[in-house]
């Protein structure tokens, strides 16, 4: 036994320290460069640098943000940055878009800002230049900060305001998180947009000058959730070339806004949208944004999104279940909708736990009243059904775990119906305006009062103890309308939509401290909330209701541009749009992301219970690099009728490949029929041999490539007929 004696301890202690705090002191050295002449920092990613300039006069100038290795960086005095602040304010000469909008109480719109000190800090475990300045007379301060994580290229830009006076308020009109300025150059943007059932469309633009906005009103991320892309307008392809890219870590109202001058660079903002907001900034408090990612790469759009991909699976997700593979899921709601009883969930749960389901999930329709979407009690009444289950849900939950498999649940907190049990007791709980109508049938709890906060928290606390719950689906089907705020004064009623969502949050990572082993799963009718803010403490996203197998290789190939297939929640249902649609193929598209099924189990034959058990069992194998590897998308449906998604592990020693034919006229069909459409593979050792194998033909037994060969020359397309799909397994073997 090994027996330590204080002295021991504490030696090892300090021995420990001190190595901590130089393995921090070498990565500030590393990432965070201080400079003289000029004065400021450079700041440094794998292949990106960001120049920060002190002048003179105290302003805080951003110098340079590009690729590492362009000289232009060192330029001193470029003219370029004169008009352009770090953090860009309302005040002065104004040339670009603010970051900080302020009235003082003197009614002085302008701010003047002076550079007062930087440091490099520590935030966790990353160094991170903070950077603070203060207004020239009036009691504001404002803190800047630049987390770097160098390995995915990518800075994390957040700022807090502060009134350092005594009394007084400072009025925050807007109040954006982060600013970046890209060289002069034309540049085209890709950003997402979309609505509930058709989300996550690649739209492209150019930046012509003026501004390009992308924005949200609707209080909630949004079926375009903030992310984007900017690479120059001559670039050739998506495989190379100097990409800048980012996404917001905000769940609530945001924008992101592209302001180009006629001959200058172009200036990226992005935070939380204040229209019809504004923050009164009572003297000693603060206000802190949420994080902008930003990130530079000189590889390509689709290296900028493995990028950030792998920067959302290894610092952004809920560091407790990060690294857990995601469970095969079953959810019942294509299955029964909201007439969900206690048999009925029994029946499907010993269906689902034969063919391999590892989360058995009720949806909508089990609590208090809850009988259809439009009917106005049931929402906010979170306590069972006792006509649905007599019993509660404990002999589901019972039968659930008997047989192996999680139990998960459908919740939605933040919405209520008018005639649920809350409201008719607290009324003003509710977001509404006087003499205005209101939504009849779904309104909005206002979260930023303290005591709707308290009453969620303590209901949803009683419903997860009383009930041995692994899994919450949390959804959020409202769009805000009257967003008054009865009960609050005046000077606070404009505040109600940041204070909403940060109670939201709130509750969100108190229920996570409370119950740590359950996985939550984030949905607002569909994929309307897979925004960082909310991924940085739910596990996973719903994407869509939307599950045509068709329409759905567009959204995920959309989706997977800007997040991980690790969050990309994707059931096999019965849905097909455009026409009958194999359940293989319904599956290898739910296989390329985080599989499920949604669908009435209880009617497939065994012929179709075998498929599904087959394809779930080849899932759990394939798992691990569809889930934690690295994404090739090698044919966009966008430009083809078909598509092609290659997952590899990250020593490239494993690879999976989806193809999918989407229609019977493909574009190139001439030389699709003759099977001679070639598919070059990527990111595999040129100089191994890897073995290439159809998961979809037992009788195959594979052929062995050279990596180079099958990079340079590539496979033969390996599917003939419309609407056929093929998985091929690729592993190394010498
Ligand atoms: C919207 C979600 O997107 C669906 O999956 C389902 O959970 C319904 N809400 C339930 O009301």
């Amino acid at each position: 036994m090994i027996h330590f004696t204080f002295k021991k301890s504490a030696l090892i202690l300090i021995a420990l320290c001190f190595w901590c705090f130089r393995a921090a002191a070498q990565d500030n050295e590393q990432v965070i460069v201080k400079t003289e002449n000029p004065g400021g920092w450079i700041i440094k990613t794998k292949s990106s640098v960001y120049q920060i300039i002190i002048t003179a006069d105290g302003k805080v100038k951003p110098g340079y943000y590009g690729a590492k290795g362009q000289a232009t960086y060192l330029k001193k005095n470029a003219a370029w940055y004169e008009g352009l602040d770090e953090v860009p304010v309302r005040g002065g000469r104004t040339a670009k878009t603010p970051m900080l909008e302020v009235v003082f109480n003197d009614n002085v719109r302008d701010a003047d800002l002076v550079y007062v000190k930087g440091e490099v800090i520590i935030v966790k475990g990353r160094s991170t230049l903070q950077i603070t300045q203060k207004d020239k007379f009036y009691p504001l301060e404002i803190t800047s900060y630049i987390r770097v994580l160098p390995e995915f290229d990518v800075l994390e830009k957040w700022a807090i305001v502060k009134n350092t006076g005594k009394k007084g308020s400072i009025r925050v009109e807007n109040l954006q998180s982060g600013s970046i300025v890209l060289p002069a150059d034309d540049y085209m943007l890709t950003h997402l947009s979309g609505r509930d059932l058709t989300e996550f469309q690649l739209q492209h633009t150019e930046l012509t000058p003026g501004l390009k906005i992308i924005d949200n009103k609707g209080f909630k991320a949004n079926h375009n959730p903030p992310w984007f892309q900017v690479r120059p307008k001559s670039a050739k392809d998506t495989k190379t070339g100097p990409t800048w890219f980012g996404s917001l870590h905000y769940s609530g109202n945001w924008d992101l806004i592209f302001d180009k001058t006629f001959d200058g660079p172009v200036q990226v903002v992005g935070g939380m949208n204040f229209w019809d907001t504004n923050w009164d900034l009572q003297p000693g408090t603060t206000l802190e944004t949420p994080k902008l990612t930003v990130g530079f790469t000189d590889k390509g759009p689709e290296q900028a999104s493995r990028n950030l991909a792998a920067y959302i699976r290894k610092d952004v997700l809920l560091a407790a279940h990060r690294e857990d593979l995601r469970p095969v899921i079953y959810n019942s709601w294509e299955a029964a909708y909201y007439s969900v009883n206690e048999q009925q969930q029994i029946d499907l749960a010993k269906i689902a736990s034969e063919i391999g389901i590892e989360t058995f999930t009720i949806d909508d329709g089990w609590f208090k009243g809850r009988t259809d979407g439009r009917s106005q009690s049931g929402l906010g009444n979170w306590e069972v059904d006792r006509n649905k289950f007599p019993n509660g849900l404990a002999p589901v939950i019972k039968q659930v775990h008997d047989l192996g498999m999680k139990f998960g649940l459908w919740v939605e907190p933040e919405n209520v119906n008018p005639n649920s049990d809350v409201v008719q007791a607290h009324p003003d709980w509710i977001f509404q305006f006087p003499n205005r109508e209101g939504n009849k049938f779904r309104q909005i709890l206002n979260f930023a009062n303290e005591e709707v906060y308290q009453h969620m928290l303590k209901a949803l606390t009683k419903l997860l103890s009383e009930n041995d719950i692994d899994f919450i689906k949390w959804d959020q089907n409202n769009a805000l309308t009257e967003p008054g705020w009865s009960t609050a004064p005046a000077n606070i009623q404009r505040e109600v939509r940041i204070r909403h969502i940060s109670n939201v949050y709130r509750l969100v990572d108190e229920l996570r401290k409370r119950f740590p082993k359950v996985l939550f799963e984030s949905c607002s009718s569909g994929g309307g909330r897979v925004d960082l803010g909310m991924l940085s403490r739910m596990d996973q996203a719903w994407v869509s209701d939307n599950t045509d197998p068709i329409d759905r290789l567009y959204i995920q190939y959309g989706f997977l541009n800007a997040l991980p297939a690790n969050v990309m929640v994707s059931w096999v249902t019965n849905t097909t749009r455009h026409q009958p649609i194999s359940l293989d193929y319904r599956f290898d598209v739910s296989m390329s992301g985080v599989l499920g099924i949604g669908n009435d189990i209880r009617k497939w034959s065994p012929a179709e219970k075998l498929i599904a058990k087959n394809k779930i069992d080849l899932y759990k194998k394939i798992r691990p690099i569809v889930q934690q590897g690295i994404l090739y998308p090698l044919v966009s449906p966008f430009e083809h009728n078909r598509c092609a998604l290659q997952y590899n592990t990250e020593d490239g020693k494993s690879a999976v490949l989806f193809c999918y034919n989407m229609a019977v006229y493909l574009k190139g069909s001439q030389e699709t029929d003759r099977g001679t459409t070639i598919l070059k593979l990527e990111g595999l050792s040129p100089d191994k041999q890897y073995l290439v194998k159809k998961a979809n033909d037992s009788t195959d037994k594979g052929t062995v490539y050279q990596g180079e060969f099958l990079m340079s020359v590539g496979i033969a397309w390996p599917v003939k007929n419309a609407f056929e799909s093929q998985i091929m397994l690729i592993d190394q073997v010498k």
